[in-house]
């Protein structure tokens, strides 16, 4: 088969961006701890205070690590201030009272979205101890740039 100079060029350009494509999702994936989230809970959107799993959002810290149970509405996250030991896993569980919501923690890898019916679950750690931004990253409503909230990662003594 006769291919010319200037098609073969093209095709190698094309199946280089395929590769590249590839190793990006691998190199995030792997690398970067960066995984779609694969936790499947449903619960009733309209019924999320009354329901025993998010009727008392908080931190709870044992010896293992720490949960933290949150719920996003429009426009804050319950709790605003959230508190975790360093270097030890951290399970969030989370949904939202209403509409979609984001759920990042800038400058980490937790980042998953709070969908109103599901309870989005992650387990991640933070190494570096002190203060992280947490924003609301899925247009909410008017308010949507104003909902964030703390995280504050604490040196636990060994
Ligand atoms: Cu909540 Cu944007």
């Amino acid at each position: 088969m006769n291919v010319p100079l200037y098609e073969k060029i093209w095709m190698w350009m094309a199946g280089g961006l395929v590769v590249g494509f590839v190793a990006t999702v691998l190199i995030t994936s792997i690398g970067g701890a960066l995984q779609p989230p694969s936790h499947v809970e449903t619960i009733d959107p309209t019924q999320v205070w009354r329901d025993p799993r998010f009727a008392h959002p908080g931190v709870t810290v044992d010896h293992q690590g720490a949960t933290v149970v949150a719920v996003g509405m429009m426009f804050a996250f319950n709790p605003a201030v959230i508190r975790v030991p360093a270097g030890k896993p951290v399970t969030f569980r989370m949904t939202s009272a209403d509409v979609t919501h984001g759920f990042l923690i800038v400058g980490t890898n937790a980042n998953t979205m709070l969908v109103p019916g599901y309870v989005s679950q992650f387990t991640t750690s933070f190494r570096q101890p002190g203060e992280y931004l947490i924003v609301c990253h899925e247009y909410c409503g008017l308010g949507h740039h104003l909902m964030s909230a703390k995280l504050i990662v604490e040196e636990v003594e060994p």
